[in-house]
Parts: C-alpha cells; structure tokens; sequence
C-alpha cells in the first residue's frame, strides 16, 4: 500500500484508495457533504478541498493516493477557497435553523460555524422554492434547504434500488424530485436518506416539530419487526429535560428511530418497519394482572397460576419468538421440565408489508426464533388430548384455535380482550422496559437496553418463571 503525507506527517493508506478516506481513517478530519462511505463518489458539493503539493487546491474525494503525495488539509489557499465553497452553498439557503429539525445535527451549520463563521454579504433576495414538497407520507422536502448533493438520490439508486428519486431542471432551478410514476411510499427503506441528509431538506412527517435533539439521547436496542434484528438507537427525552407539563409516559416516549450502525448485521441502515418501534410499543399498555378477568394483584395471581400448574397432568407452553436469551433460559430452567415446550411466532407480515428482500428484510417477523429454537426444538405447536394447561407466552395465538375446556395462563404485553379470556393473566415488561440479547437469524448476537420505566403491576419474565416454578404459598 502506497505511503502518503497528510500535513507532512507519513500515513499509511490501508485499504483505502481515496485522500478523504485516508485522511478520515487517520484523525484529520476533512469536511464533506456529498461523499459518503456507502455510495458512489460524486464529487459534487466541492467542500472537501485539500492542497496538493506541486498541484493546489482539489477534492479529496475524489483524489487518488499514490506513494509519495503530500496533502495539506488546512493550508492557507484550502481554508479561502473552503470558505469561498460555504459562502456560496449558503447563497440561497434560508437559515431557518431556529425552526429546523436538523438543527443540532447539521453538518451545514457545523461546516458555517467551523469554517467561514461571517455573515452574508449579498444584499440581494434569496432565491425561493418548494418548502414543503411531500415525497411520501413519511418524508417531507424542503428544496430551499437541500444543497443539492444528491446523497437521497444515490441512496434510492444504489442501496434500497427503488430508483425514486432524481434530479430536475438545472443551475439553481434544480431540484430533487421523484421520478414519473414513482413514489417513494413504495421504498421500504426510504426513511435513511433522512439520516444521510447532510442538511435539514428531508424531514420525517413523525418526528417533524417534536422536540430539538439536543433534548434527547439515543438508547441502544435491536429491532424486533424480524429475524435480522438490526441494531437501532431509540431517542427520547433525556431524564434532566423532561417536562412538568408532560406525564409520565409522554416523558419518556420514543420519538424517533434511526440506525446504529452494525457492519455484522445492518450496515448503517434500517428498514422503516424499525423506525415506526416507537408506535408499536405506544400501544394500551396491560399493567395489572386478572384472575378469571378480574383485577387482582400480581402476588394473587402468580399463587393461583402455581395451583394450575401443580393441578395440570399434560401442560403445553407456547413459548415467545419475542422472548430474550436470558428470559428463555429462565423459562428452560425454570418451567421446562414441567410443560411440554413449543416455540411460535409472535408477529406475522402484516397486510401490504414487504416479507422479504434482498437488503435487510427476513420473511420470519420474529426477533428471536434462532434463540428460541436452540433451546426449545423447531416443531411446530401441537396439542395432546388430554392437554388441559396452556401456557401462551406474548402474542400471535388464536384463544378460539385452542383445544375446548383447556384451561389458559397467559403472559402478555396490551390491553387485549383476550386478557379477560384467560384464567390468569399476569402483564409482563415490554423490550424497552428490560435489558437483554436477541440472537438473529445468522447467530449474530445483539444486545438492547431500557430506555423506559417498568409500569407498576407489571413483572419482568425472567423473575416471573421462577416465581411459577415454586410451590403454592411460597413469597412472590
Ligand atoms: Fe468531496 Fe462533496 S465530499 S465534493
């Protein structure tokens, strides 16, 4: 690999073919917009200016190493000509930062601040255009915000291959569009050009108003919508800017989803499936338990759900693909000898969902079925005739596809009709109410966190199955 200097000290050059990519991997830190590490190299926003000895001012995106080169990243004629670049990207910007969503994250206002920092000189009006141009029902386009760099158009092309988006018209008239016929509601992946905006152009209709980011911080967690359980950051309000005027549940909602990039798993990217978790767990929420549909407490029903299962001579579990690791073993360790174990599907593709690609998405809607299976077996569930106990761990059972009489303890998550339907049933913590692993469909174990409190009235599995395992009358 061919030796290069980047302000006069040798570096190494790896893997790498490019002076940003060199530069970047080895601490000196080059500004771009346009580049990014997933697509192609388009050369397009010119802010990425280094020195080339011998050569002057040029884009390290697009510059080839070879032995010998001699970069200056922060010459005399690369912070004029950087400069230069910034003053006229933010020509006909509006600078709305005060009521964009970006803000805070905006490598724009960050690039402005570190590099040029001075206020405009032009005195003449600004050029107006679309501000809230809709691309679909997810995403918004601000094209008086959007510095053209065609990252989202890239994205469409070369990633999610849904070939949406492109550009029209030409000089400062140009714009991002969809392209005839094509909408970017049909791209199962369309809510990463989002992230990889460099500025605040595209927005997502969820997230758009609901609070700066500087409020919120990002837990660390595994999307549950399928087995390739991609690594995700979940946002939401952090516990020093929570609000008197909120409760308790709306402090501590999650507001937006986006990615944590994972080269073993997801890449940088997610599908949108991921992005809408925080809805998904926004649902009525189970936090007391029922004995025959009526409220008792949770000791009370744990008691009585020991008498079932010390009563039950052929007891089925129906064992949650939702389940973590540590919670299944619980179960296992637990429980396992005294019921006859089958592991099932919690979630199925819903209506008008894509199953499968190519990309990210797998056909089994479960987080966990690998996990579950290694320790469960993989036959479908199945009942013996005189099965007269069912244990239905989370969700995906039919209660009127159960064998008639038998007897049904249940182990959920929402307020459901078929709480009341059962003989016992204790709520249980959700995924961001608890910490634990998944492992996805190829074996890649991943880790997630609490982001949420536990509501009172509701246990976590791993505690509950032991509490299940010991005799009537023991503490609960
Ligand atoms: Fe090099 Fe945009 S990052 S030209």
């Amino acid at each position: 690999m061919p030796g290069i200097f980047i302000n006069g000290e040798p570096v190494d050059t790896g893997e790498h073919r490019t002076v940003l990519q060199v530069a970047l991997a080895n601490g000196f830190y080059v500004p771009h917009f346009c580049w990014h590490p997933e697509l192609s190299i388009v050369g397009n926003c010119r802010v990425c200016l280094v020195e080339q000895e011998g050569r002057g001012v040029g884009i390290a995106c697009n510059m080839p190493v070879y032995e010998g080169l001699s970069i200056q990243t922060d010459s005399e004629p690369v912070r004029v000509q950087r400069k230069a670049m910034l003053e006229f990207i933010l020509l006909n910007h509006p600078v709305d930062c005060g009521i964009c969503d970006k803000a805070g994250e905006c490598t724009l206002q960050d690039y402005h601040y570190t590099y040029n920092g001075e206020t405009a000189r032009s005195h003449d009006p600004k050029l107006r255009s679309t501000k809230f141009f809709p691309l679909s029902e997810r995403i918004i386009l601000d094209n008086e915000r959007c510095i053209l760099c065609s990252r989202c158009v890239r994205f469409t092309r070369e990633i999610s291959k849904s070939n949406v988006l492109g550009m029209e018209q030409r000089g400062d008239s140009m714009l991002v569009r969809p392209v005839e016929d094509r909408t970017l509601d049909d791209d199962p992946y369309s809510d990463n050009v989002i992230d990889i905006c460099p500025v605040g152009a595209l927005l997502s209709c969820s997230f758009q108003y609901q609070a700066r980011v500087w409020y919120l911080e990002p837990t660390p967690s595994v999307c549950p919508g399928c087995a390739r359980g991609c690594t995700v950051n979940l946002w939401h309000r952090k516990p020093e800017w929570r609000l008197n005027a909120l409760d308790r549940r709306e402090n501590t909602r999650i507001l937006r989803v986006t990615p944590l990039e994972n080269p073993r798993v997801n890449g940088p990217w997610i599908c949108n499936k991921g992005r809408d978790l925080g809805a998904l767990i926004d649902r009525p929420r189970a936090d007391r338990a029922l004995l025959k549909g009526r409220r008792v407490s949770t000791k009370e029903a744990i008691d009585a759900a020991r008498e079932l299962i010390l009563e039950a001579k052929s007891a089925v579990a129906l064992v949650s693909s939702w389940g973590s690791n540590e919670e299944l073993r619980a179960f296992r360790n637990a429980l396992g000898d005294t019921f006859t174990c089958f592991v099932k599907s919690d979630s199925e593709p819903a209506e008008n969902e894509v199953v499968e690609d190519d990309l990210l998405i797998r056909a089994d809607k479960n987080p966990n079925t690998r996990g579950a299976q290694s320790l469960f077996g993989t036959d479908a569930p199945k009942f013996a005739e005189d099965t007269d106990l069912i244990l239905i761990w989370g969700e995906g059972v039919d209660f009127g596809s159960l064998p008639r009489g038998v007897t049904v303890l249940f182990l959920g998550y929402w307020l459901l009709p078929e709480n009341g339907h059962a003989e016992v049933f204790i709520p249980i913590s959700v995924q961001t109410e608890r910490r634990g692993h998944y492992t996805n469909f190829e074996g890649v174990v991943s880790a997630f966190e609490p982001c949420q409190p536990r509501p009172d009235g509701v246990i976590d599995a791993e505690t509950l199955f032991p509490l299940l395992a010991a005799p009537p009358g023991s503490p609960a």
